[in-house]
């Protein structure tokens, strides 16, 4: 069932006379969302053990992955996201004693999911904590430290002088780290590492000059932050502390299970790398078109992290699902699709902005590729849970519900099991019914038996 979408100006809104089915924290999963309802999820705690350690643009909230494994696959059976993020479905699903499989494109992406599910030893982390602060510490009182500051793109105008030092002194401390022996019988070195390269990184956002309320990484004369000389080093040993502790909690509860089993493979959403039907299930949320662009939000972290090497932020860009940046001679003429509920929105908003009309048709066209990719990895009978939004581009509605529906089961074959509308989740915080709402459809698809 298709439900109405708003013609309001704003993107994603859906607007709803019913009251929407609503849940407190988990939905119990013995039960049916039918098809066409509108859920509210109010989260109960959106940051659990380790969901929290790193901001992410569009996160699930982890009531929604968790309720779909839960539903549709057993214990051991195997999960993947092809676009996990900030990994909450991976997770999810380790938690629910799944094998869980995470891709992503994005290098900051992938390094948030290995963290946020790789439990550490609390002791062996704390020990190795002291230290760091130790070195921090000397580092920052050591007239003869001059950091090697690296070089990016407006970097000064990013960073101050005083931020880039700070950061300098953790991330060299974080690389010069000894290697401490006794932990090699539980644990790789590089995940420790990458513990406190995500410490780092969850910080950079914040100690630089960028807008702090606007997803992209932005630099606006008006917003003038204060960050004063040792606020660096004291916002990351608050963030470390505070990751210790999510850490803690994720070691006990994985302490007491039996099959804890998460990996994190090379490859993207349209070319996994994965075995024919090897995969139970696949949840997922594809970026929205024309809404967050992820190299660029994750710009700066990139740069200290050296996760760019020699390719430039355009090459990485035009690797990603949902990418802007194309070139002028791929949108000098309309490109359909020859799908129904596609090729009028394309027209439409070519008439206005033939770019956008040319970035909605990738989208699409790419979409299909990855759900040709999934009914390959997926075994028969598996389901194929998608989340997406709608959007609203130049004044024209984009329904990706029904275009993603079309694509699924006229051209790639799943048959489209249900669909509802998750309507804006927060944080115990009660909606108005009437209220105009974000939300996203979550598409239930079938891979035939
Ligand atoms: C909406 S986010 C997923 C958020 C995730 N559900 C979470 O809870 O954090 C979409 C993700 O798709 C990823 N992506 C875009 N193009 C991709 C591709 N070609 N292969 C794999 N991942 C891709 C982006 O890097 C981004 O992390």
């Amino acid at each position: 069932m298709v439900r109405p979408i708003s013609n309001d100006t704003s993107s994603d809104i859906h607007q709803e006379n019913d009251a929407p089915l609503e849940f407190i924290g988990d939905i119990d999963s013995s039960l049916e969302i039918p098809d066409g309802a509108d859920i509210l999820i109010v989260s109960k705690d959106q940051s659990y053990l380790t969901h929290g350690i790193h901001k992410f643009p569009a996160k699930f909230f982890p009531e929604l992955p968790r309720y779909l494994i839960q539903r549709y696959s057993e214990v051991n059976d195997t999960i993947l996201d092809p676009m996990c993020g900030s990994g909450t479905t991976i997770l999810e699903a380790a938690l629910c004693r799944r094998k869980s499989i995470g891709i992503d494109i994005d290098s900051i992406a992938r390094l948030i999911t290995h963290v946020k599910t790789t439990p550490i030893d609390p002791a062996i982390l704390e020990n190795i904590i002291t230290s760091l602060t130790q070195q921090i510490q000397k580092y920052s009182l050591s007239s003869e430290y001059h950091p090697e500051i690296p070089v990016f793109n407006y970097r000064d105008n990013w960073f101050r002088p005083h931020v880039l030092s700070e950061l300098c002194i953790i991330r060299d401390c974080i690389e010069s780290l000894p290697e401490v022996h006794d932990v090699y019988s539980v644990h790789e070195w590089s995940d420790i590492r990458d513990f406190f390269r995500i410490a780092m990184s969850s910080i950079i956002r914040d100690v630089s000059n960028a807008d702090p309320h606007c997803t992209r990484t932005v630099l606006r004369k008006k917003v003038i932050k204060k960050i004063d000389p040792g606020d660096t080093i004291s916002k990351f040993l608050v963030a470390l502390f505070e990751q210790a502790k999510a850490m803690k909690d994720l070691w006990s509860v994985y302490s007491s299970m039996k099959n804890w089993e998460v990996s994190i493979p090379e490859g993207t959403a349209t070319n996994t790398g994965l075995t024919d039907a090897s995969v139970d299930l696949v949840v997922t949320s594809p970026p929205y078109i024309n809404a967050v662009d992820y190299p660029r939000t994750h710009q700066l972290e990139m740069y200290w992290l050296g996760f760019l090497g020699d390719e430039s932020l355009s090459t990485v860009k035009r690797k990603y699902i949902g990418t802007e940046t194309v070139y002028k001679r791929e949108y000098s003429e309309l490109s359909v699709s020859g799908l129904d509920s596609l090729d009028p929105v394309l027209k439409e908003i070519f008439k206005q902005d033939p770019r956008r009309s040319f970035i909605t048709y990738m989208f699409f066209r790419d979409m299909e590729t990855q759900l040709r990719e999934t009914m390959r990895v997926l075994k028969p009978g598996g389901r194929y849970c998608i989340a997406i939004g709608s959007n609203l581009i130049r004044g024209v509605q984009v329904k990706s519900h029904e275009i993603l529906s079309e694509i699924s089961t006229v051209n790639v074959g799943f048959e489209l099991e249900r669909t509802f509308f998750s309507k804006l989740i927060r944080h115990f915080i009660r909606i108005p019914r009437k209220e105009r709402m974000l939300g996203e459809w979550i598409l239930i698809l079938k891979k035939p038996s």
